[in-house]
């Protein structure tokens, strides 16, 4: 299993026969780091417990944390285009994993050292497990989320074509999974109810897709307000024409189609698929849908919040 995590790690390099000779004899299961299931592929125990205790958050660090599939690589694109201050050479010359790496992976622990400062990384763990350094540090959350409806179709078609995921049986045994946290990183309902922890604190931001989605104009100008960022109108106006889906879509370095087929197969599907809000009306029954909403009032009425999504 370590080996899959080697050859993400180099698959930039170009390389897929190295990744065909050892994938086609994997079929894996995820372990357990701290009760959050992890995939073999790009994860180990040590790399989690180096990210958890002795990863050094600096305090000009930015991280852009998500429950897969809510936006993180257009917020990944959003925040280079805004260290550019909307020059897209960046964005169109080094891939987007290594502009942001994802911190507590095997492959990204690596890639860090190469990270332009100050840096922006990535992560997907739930908070109970994230850099304990961070917390005694002035660095940044961006905190994304989406609808969880949305997430679960994304996340049902993202887990075709990426063979960290294990693949979906069926789309009724992949709801029912989703809706029990038994899928990588567990539950969403967990992930959004730790991070809320965050809420008030004043270097943790959160946003929603469904807000980038509405007005993006908007959203960018919160995010330079958090960042301390100082953009002109023409700045912004090119941060979101060189962010939108259909330019990411376009661009090779942002598109996830450098990827290896056996690693991310395209003829599954699309990094960038829809890129819209709302989707899941076009998969959930009736039946899905109401069951859906009877979980999602038990599990977040601890919150009292009311997100973005709802009121759409
Ligand atoms: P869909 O599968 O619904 O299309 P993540 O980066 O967290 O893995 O999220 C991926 C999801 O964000 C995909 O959703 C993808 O299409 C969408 N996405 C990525 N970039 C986007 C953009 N610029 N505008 C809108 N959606 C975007």
């Amino acid at each position: 299993m370590q080996v899959k995590g080697r050859l993400w790690n180099l698959f930039f390099l170009f390389s897929p026969e190295i990744f065909r000779l050892h994938l086609k004899e994997m079929s894996f299961e995820y372990f357990k780091y701290k009760g959050v299931n992890f995939s073999p592929g790009s994860y180990s125990e040590e790399a989690l417990s180096f990210a958890e205790n002795e990863f050094e958050v600096l305090d000009d660090d930015v991280y852009i944390v998500t429950y897969p599939k809510s936006g993180t690589n257009w917020m990944i694109e959003i925040l280079s285009l805004l260290r550019t201050k909307g020059d897209p050479t960046w964005c169109n010359s080094l891939p987007i994993w290594l502009r942001s790496p994802w911190y507590e992976t095997i492959e990204g622990q690596s890639q860090i050292k190469d990270v332009v400062t100050p840096r922006v990384l990535t992560s997907h763990l739930p908070c109970h497990i994230f850099a304990k350094s961070f917390f005694t540090s002035e660095a940044k959350i961006i905190y994304v989320m989406r609808n969880p409806k949305d997430i679960l179709v994304s996340l049902f078609h993202f887990s075709k074509m990426l063979s960290l995921y294990k693949y979906p049986k069926s789309f009724a045994e992949f709801f029912e999974d989703f809706l029990q946290g038994n899928v990588l990183y567990n539950s969403w309902f967990d992930h959004v109810k730790g991070w809320m922890q965050m809420k008030q604190n004043s270097n943790f931001f959160f946003i929603t897709y469904e807000e980038l989605y509405k007005d993006l104009h908007k959203s960018v100008i919160k995010i330079c307000e958090f960042l301390g960022k100082d953009l002109d109108d023409s700045q912004i106006d090119l941060v979101i024409k060189h962010s939108s889906f259909n330019a990411m879509k376009e661009n090779k370095m942002s598109n996830y189609s450098l990827i290896p087929q056996d690693f991310m197969d395209q003829t599954k599907g699309s990094f960038m698929r829809k890129g819209i809000a709302g989707d899941w009306k076009n998969h959930f029954t009736v039946a899905q849908n109401e069951y859906f909403d009877a979980v999602y009032k038990e599990q977040m009425k601890e919150l009292k919040m009311t997100f973005f999504w709802e009121q759409l």
